[in-house]
């Protein structure tokens, strides 16, 4: 079992493992062992897709020395190109995203003439009943599915057509499952959704929206801290940053894609917002909760995007000041309303050109956002071992950013109060708080 892509195709992974296992299959991490090679893929962007055919070749070499391995491509990129996927002669199983509870018996059916497949998107499923199997290896943090499926038609984004309508998860479930993971010693909880501020789930007992959700998951227990994403500039409501506000066991992070900040690459993405909008609901988060982590997602060199509309990027990334921000070109993907109604017209030297200014400044504010903290105190949950140092604790602090540390007589799942005594734009290096 192999995953590419988001947080969420990750716990999709989670769910599809359970499935298979229910079923009696054992997952390995040898792949000269496996009798099925499932591939959890991407098609977010171009380079996703690229990377996923060359793992296809590589698959192609292991089903030649192995007849009768079954090679399966699920998730995001099965739903975008289906039957095309079965050209190669090398895949077997195709299986969107919504249909993994018939895996097995799909796999049952195969024959070396007769792969099977199943794209079909569906309303309902959320897989609400299936307990993910825990493939996160640290047993501090996971990450619970909280809703599937997209009804934003942001042009550029493939995810509408990959995952299909979007569908909330009853609630009871999702707090079922959290407190599963409270119990087996898990401290950190992320609830995923494409957004997550329009999560509501309607039954007789009434309605839940995303505010009374996060309001749930934080009485699971004082021990477990919350987190969440992806919230939309467009829908992050004052109640949820109120809801935030109120829970100390709520992270103060929030991760707020902007994508761009000119006010007519807003409107061609349809993403339903303005720059001032945007700028506003920065400012009413941090009026509310001063310290609280803001992340972003920028996309470089959509259809038209000029050198003025590159510039009011840069500046509103300034004005804000984010603390971190994934970065990427735009990237065509076939079938978009982007790629049918605007020309994919910046030159590639111009989007990289651009790319690599908005990472620089990325840097720096990421750097300046760092330095502030130095000095200062932190509550941070111990999640890991530090890659440049064995003897090194790392863990996070509620805003996200990362220290390093060392904690005799500290254990990974353990918090820490630690003070900040110097930093990169990366890490905060830090040491045990004294009283
Ligand atoms: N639901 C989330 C993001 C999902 S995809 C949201 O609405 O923000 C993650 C990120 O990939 C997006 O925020 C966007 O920055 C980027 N992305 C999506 N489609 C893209 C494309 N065609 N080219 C380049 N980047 C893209
Ligand atoms: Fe894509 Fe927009 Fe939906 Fe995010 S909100 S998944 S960018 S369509
Ligand atoms: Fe995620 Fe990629 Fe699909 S980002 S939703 S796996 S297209």
């Amino acid at each position: 079992m192999e995953t590419y892509g988001c947080q969420m195709n990750v716990n999709d992974s989670e769910v599809i493992l359970r499935i298979m296992q229910d079923a009696g299959y054992a997952l390995t991490d040898d792949i000269g062992q496996a009798s099925v090679i499932l591939a959890n893929t991407c098609s977010i962007r171009d380079n996703a897709e690229q990377r996923i055919w060359g793992r296809i070749e590589q698959f192609r070499l292991h089903k030649r020395r192995r007849q009768g391995i079954v090679i399966g491509i699920v998730g995001c990129m099965a739903e975008r190109l289906k039957d095309r996927l079965l050209e190669s002669h090398t895949v077997d199983l195709v299986a969107g995203p919504d249909t993994y509870r018939r895996l097995p018996e799909m796999i049952r059916a195969i024959t070396p003439d007769h792969p099977q497949i199943d794209v079909l998107l569906s309303r309902d499923e959320t897989y609400a009943d299936i307990s993910p199997v825990r493939m996160d290896r640290n047993g501090v943090s996971a990450f619970i599915s909280i809703m599937r499926g997209c009804n934003n038609a942001c042009s550029y984004c493939v995810v509408p057509y990959t995952r299909g309508a979007e569908r909330s998860r009853d609630p009871q479930s999702i707090l079922r499952e959290a407190h599963e993971l409270a119990d087996n010693g898990y401290r950190e909880i992320t609830l995923l959704g494409q957004n997550v501020d329009s999560y509501l789930w309607r039954d007789a007992d009434g309605e839940v929206d995303f505010a009374g959700l996060l309001e749930m998951a934080a009485g699971v227990s004082p021990d477990v801290r919350i987190r969440f994403s992806t919230s939309h500039p467009k829908d992050i409501s004052d109640a949820v940053i109120g809801t935030m506000a109120a829970h100390d066991n709520i992270c103060r992070h929030i991760h707020l894609p902007v994508q761009s900040g000119s006010n007519a690459m807003l409107e061609k993405m349809r993403r339903k917002y303005t720059r001032e909008w945007y700028l506003e609901r920065v400012e009413k988060i941090r009026s509310v909760m001063p310290g609280c982590g803001i992340s972003t997602d920028i996309i470089a060199g959509f259809c038209g995007e000029t050198e003025q509309d590159h510039r009011d990027t840069l500046d509103l990334m300034e004005k804000v000041g984010f603390d971190s921000a994934f970065m990427f070109q735009y990237s065509e993907r076939p079938g978009t309303l982007a790629a049918r109604n605007y020309p994919d017209d910046v030159p590639p030297d111009v989007k990289t050109a651009r790319l690599n200014e908005i990472i620089a400044l990325q840097n720096r504010l990421s750097l300046e956002s760092n330095r502030k903290d130095v000095g200062k105190r932190f509550r941070v949950l111990i999640d890991g071992i530090s890659k440049r140092n064995g003897d090194e604790f790392c863990g996070r602090t509620s805003s996200n950013k990362v220290c390093v540390f060392s904690a005799p007589g500290y254990g990974i799942g353990d918090y820490a109060e630690v003070e900040v005594v110097s930093c990169t734009s990366a890490t905060l290096l830090s040491e045990l708080a004294r009283d």
